[in-house]
């Protein structure tokens, strides 16, 4: 199985961000433990600071047939209809993930513009969201595809 794991602007300083709100773990260091979790999933990881350049990688993995997408779009969570379309448009299975709960801190953080194309949503449960997110892919998606 082939899952996508994608994280957008800021998200590469993970560790070295605001370790109080976002954990003390790197993204390589998350990325690691996916990959010693689950080694039946080929990973294909990528993070960048640009809205245009995560919706090009979702493009490319769509057309590698690369349609399940753990998700942490930053603050592009917020604002982002371009990314919301790309997700709805290439008929991505994507698992919305936020480190911290994104309902107990600034009000702007407490809508998500993805979450209506997405299949779920975890919040707030720190670098296990994305473990978490992993196993509902690979046991729930397809069954309603
Ligand atoms: C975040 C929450 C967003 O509001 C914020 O802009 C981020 C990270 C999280 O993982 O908690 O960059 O998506």
């Amino acid at each position: 199985t082939d899952i996508g794991v994608m994280n957008g602007p800021n998200l590469g300083r993970l560790g070295r961000r605001q370790p109080e709100i976002y954990g003390h773990l790197g993204l390589a260091d998350i990325e690691r433990d996916l990959l010693g979790e689950f080694p039946e999933v080929t990973f294909h990881f990528f993070q960048s600071n640009h809205e245009g350049r995560l919706i090009d990688q979702l493009e490319a993995w769509a057309d590698q047939g690369i349609r399940r997408v753990v998700l942490n779009p930053g603050a592009l969570t917020h604002t982002s209809y371009a990314l919301r379309d790309a997700i709805e448009g290439l008929e991505l299975w994507v698992v919305e993930v936020h480190l911290s709960n994104i309902y107990r801190r600034e009000g702007f953080r407490a809508h998500s513009v993805i979450a209506p194309v997405a299949r779920g949503q975890i919040s707030g449960l720190g670098a296990l969201g994305y473990r978490l997110a992993v196993r509902y892919l690979l046991d729930e998606a397809g069954v309603e595809a």
